[in-house]
């Protein structure tokens, strides 16, 4: 057993609701807090003498100096397992080129699948591992980790290995997504349908085999698949077992009915939801995970999280990290900016980055220091917990814990 501390300012995010808005005066924040911790759980929070009293044999983990804690970060939308760069596209972009117009030319998802593809296991694991590290030092611990970037049998799966070798490297937990249903390859001599049709017969069984994934994800938009052909491939991929994610209204609406339609557990981006799908999905428990790096990224509106949280929805901020459309891959000084941008409460924020964001991963251990929960939390050497948000990034974690130990 293990007693950390003192923290100025202890944040548990206890007691705060699933859905809907927040005010920051029901953050539960303990002053000269403690975390009392054993095989990788949390034990108890509160006054740090108090537990220092009632746990008199603990090992003293002391904190010197002014830090403040809370539960660690859970990005729910990533793809940082790719290889190559696409500067060319962000410079083609702001010199006034469209995402869907250099997508339609040979640049976009394609030309970082041919990168990808080239890409050997070892290479392509060295990269992810950075960028997991990278995660990592921003106090991200939970990271999902979507395929993509294969689009056939052979890459698609290299791509899930990858991932799943890099868990045996890292401390923090990966989520691996299926998500050949990226684009439609270029290479694929057939229709929409007929790719749908080859996940479903060819993919997704081995990726069940190997046990590398159980989540399929789409990409519903124009340029990509269509909402009929991608409602019927996400309850065949349910029936068969997976848990359901969707790219949804990116750039047209109404896709995140489908994600609420199919049960998904999360409909992702929705910077074009108009308020019928924020309504359908304020009615449901899919978790609305909004992507800033992606606004960023284009250059498009935020997507309407101030509305979502109104209306009642669970809203979750995610980084989006790609080489396409997010290559910034810095959730927190995303969410940050999103903060400014959708007038949301720091509480919003950090239950979007932390709870809220594990909920869209279908885990409830974690993102809140309670008994029992997972003991993965950061420290920030500070005072006040508003300074995270207030410095938009630049303020970084002095100390990351996953399982209750000091992440070296
Ligand atoms: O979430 N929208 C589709 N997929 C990614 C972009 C991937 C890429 O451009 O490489 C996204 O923004
Ligand atoms: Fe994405």
């Amino acid at each position: 057993m293990k007693l950390t501390g003192p923290f100025v300012q202890l944040l548990t995010l206890d007691h705060l609701p699933l859905r809907g808005k927040i005010a920051d005066n029901l953050l539960e924040i303990i002053p000269n807090g403690g975390i009392v911790t054993a095989n990788g759980k949390i034990v108890k929070t509160g006054n740090f003498d108090d537990l220092k009293r009632e746990f008199p044999t603990a090992e003293l983990d002391l904190i010197s100096g002014s830090h403040i804690a809370l539960p660690s970060f859970t990005d729910a939308h990533t793809h940082i397992c790719f290889g190559g760069s696409r500067a060319q596209d962000f410079a083609m972009r702001n010199a006034g080129k469209t995402y869907l117009e250099i997508a339609g030319n040979g640049g976009g998802i394609w030309s970082t699948v041919q990168h990808t593809r080239k890409t050997d296991e070892h290479e392509l694991s060295e990269l992810l591992l950075q960028r997991i590290r990278r995660q990592i030092s921003l106090g991200i611990t939970t990271i999902e980790i979507k395929s993509g970037y294969g689009l056939d049998a052979e890459n698609e799966i290299k791509m899930l290995r990858t991932i799943r070798n890099a868990q045996r490297k890292t401390p923090a937990l990966l989520v691996p997504t299926c998500l050949a249903a990226h684009s439609l390859p270029k290479d694929f001599d057939g229709d929409q349908h007929a790719y749908l049709q080859y996940i479903l017969e060819a993919i997704l069984p081995e990726v069940q085999r190997e046990r590398l994934s159980d989540r399929v994800d789409i990409f519903i938009e124009k340029s990509a698949f269509d909402p009929e052909s991608s409602l019927r491939f996400l309850l065949s991929a349910k029936k068969a077992g997976f848990k359901i994610t969707v790219h949804a209204d990116q750039f047209t609406p109404g896709s995140a009915q489908i994600a609420v339609r199919t049960g998904a557990l999360s409909a992702d981006h929705l910077e074009a939801s108009t308020d019928q799908d924020i309504r359908a999905l304020a009615a449901s428990d899919t978790v609305a995970t909004v992507l800033p790096g992606a606004s960023l990224g284009l250059g498009e509106p935020f997507a309407p999280a101030r509305k979502l949280l109104d209306a009642g929805a669970i809203v979750a901020i995610a980084s989006d990290w790609n080489p396409g459309s997010a290559p910034m891959g810095n959730l927190l000084a995303q969410a940050s900016v999103l903060a400014t941008f959708q007038k949301l409460s720091t509480a919003e924020v950090l239950a979007g980055m932390t709870f809220r964001a594990a909920r869209a991963l279908d885990l409830s251990d974690r993102g809140i220091l309670k008994e029992g929960k997972k003991a993965d939390f950061i420290i920030f050497s500070t005072t006040d917990y508003q300074e995270i948000l207030y410095n938009q990034g630049q303020l970084l974690p002095s100390d990351i814990y996953i399982d209750g130990e000091k992440i070296p």
